[in-house]
């Protein structure tokens, strides 16, 4: 597979670092691949159908908390399909046409994948619809009255789109996709195989119960187990003997801000900032990321739906609220609830 970095995204420096420390790390195959056992069931149905025919995949969408491997599978789409994958992502699109230089520069059976699709402007969507649809590239040429639509072919390619936000993918993109999948939180045992692959790939002395501790901590992601990981080993070499056993592990994690449900200094602030400052909420998410000083999109995609799925936080028509279990983690005693702060039930966004 050769692959082909159309137009990086530049805001998210951060992200592309650790991308690049884990790129050995990156599985290649599906089998590779752990976990999502349904989603890789029917994927290999997919490719295998798709290489039977002699035909490009059918378009697919992957949505899901960052981390989660949306990326990693795209590439082993396009890997598995022995095909050329086109790098881009939404926010790098700014035009209709940024989009049909893209597209007429594929080729029969290539995967086009296109990150963070839920921000893709309009008139861009607009392009796209009919590539998918028909694999055809309706082009407007001149101005006003004498403006004249030509259409013209694209290659038969597989659409691969990535979002952190399935809500706001409009409905008529999402119901382009032939196939529309969710990537969940992975499962302890899931985590600790990726990092005993991980370790085995990194050369790191790993006990089993080392990795299932890591694993446990590592908020249901991948990336963040491989991150944990790497703190581990170095805190082993130089603060132990080398070997990650459970204790080294915890002891390296909780000098690292690890705690023990894996939150870190940035998604405990969230909850700090919550119950002291707003004692416990309702409070709207724009104030309650000021408070945090992080921006509002990060709070909502990074921290907040691991928060939500472990029970610390809800969203609530009012704003987000601080569960019992979130005072509890804190070691903070909750006020008592006045009545105009009780949640209707059943209104939860
Ligand atoms: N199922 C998996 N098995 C093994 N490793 C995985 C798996 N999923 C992800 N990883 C690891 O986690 C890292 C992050 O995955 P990836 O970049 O694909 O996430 P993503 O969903 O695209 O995140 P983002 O939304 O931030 O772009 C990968 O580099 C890979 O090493
Ligand atoms: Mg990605």
């Amino acid at each position: 597979m050769r692959s082909e970095l159309l137009s990086p995204d530049g805001d998210d420096e951060e992200r592309r670092i650790e991308d690049r420390d884990e790129q050995g790390l990156r599985p290649q195959s599906l089998d590779d691949f752990v976990g999502q056992e349904q989603l890789k069931s029917h994927l290999r149905v997919m490719l295998q159908a798709a290489k039977n025919r002699d035909h490009a995949m059918g378009h697919m969408l992957f949505a899901g908390p960052p981390g989660l491997g949306k990326t990693t599978l795209s590439a082993i789409i396009a890997n598995e399909l022995g095909a050329e994958i086109h790098i881009t992502s939404g926010p790098a699109l700014e035009k209709g046409g940024d989009l049909a230089a893209i597209l007429t520069k594929l080729e029969d059976g290539d995967v086009l994948f296109i990150d963070e699709i839920h921000r893709l402007a309009r008139p861009v969507e607009e392009v796209l619809y009919p590539a998918m649809e028909d694999f055809q590239l309706d082009l407007v040429l001149g101005k006003g009255p004498a403006a004249r639509t030509m259409r013209l072919p694209v290659a038969q390619f597989t659409l691969v789109g990535a979002t952190t936000r399935t809500g706001l993918i409009t409905g008529p993109l999402r119901d382009r996709f032939d196939y529309p999948a969710r990537l969940d939180y992975y499962e302890p045992d899931e985590l600790a195989s990726i990092v005993l692959r991980a370790a085995g790939i990194l050369n790191v002395d790993i006990a089993p119960d080392g990795a299932a501790e890591i694993a446990r901590r590592s908020r249901g992601t991948p990336r963040i187990a491989n991150r944990l990981l790497r703190q581990v080993r170095d805190f082993a070499e130089v603060e132990r003997d080398g070997k990650v056993t459970a204790d080294v592990a915890r002891d390296g994690l909780e000098f690292f801000g690890v705690d023990n449900r894996g939150l870190d200094k940035a998604t405990r602030a969230i909850l700090e900032a919550l119950c002291s400052h707003f004692d416990g909420g309702p409070v709207g998410l724009k104030t309650l990321a000021i408070a945090c000083s992080e921006p509002t999109e990060t709070v909502e995609d990074v921290y907040e739906p691991y928060l939500i799925q472990q029970g610390l936080l809800m969203r609530t028509p009012q704003g987000r609220v601080a569960t019992a279990a979130a005072w509890e983690h804190l070691g903070k005693t909750p006020p008592t609830t006045s009545p105009d702060k009780q949640i209707p039930p059943g209104l939860f966004d």
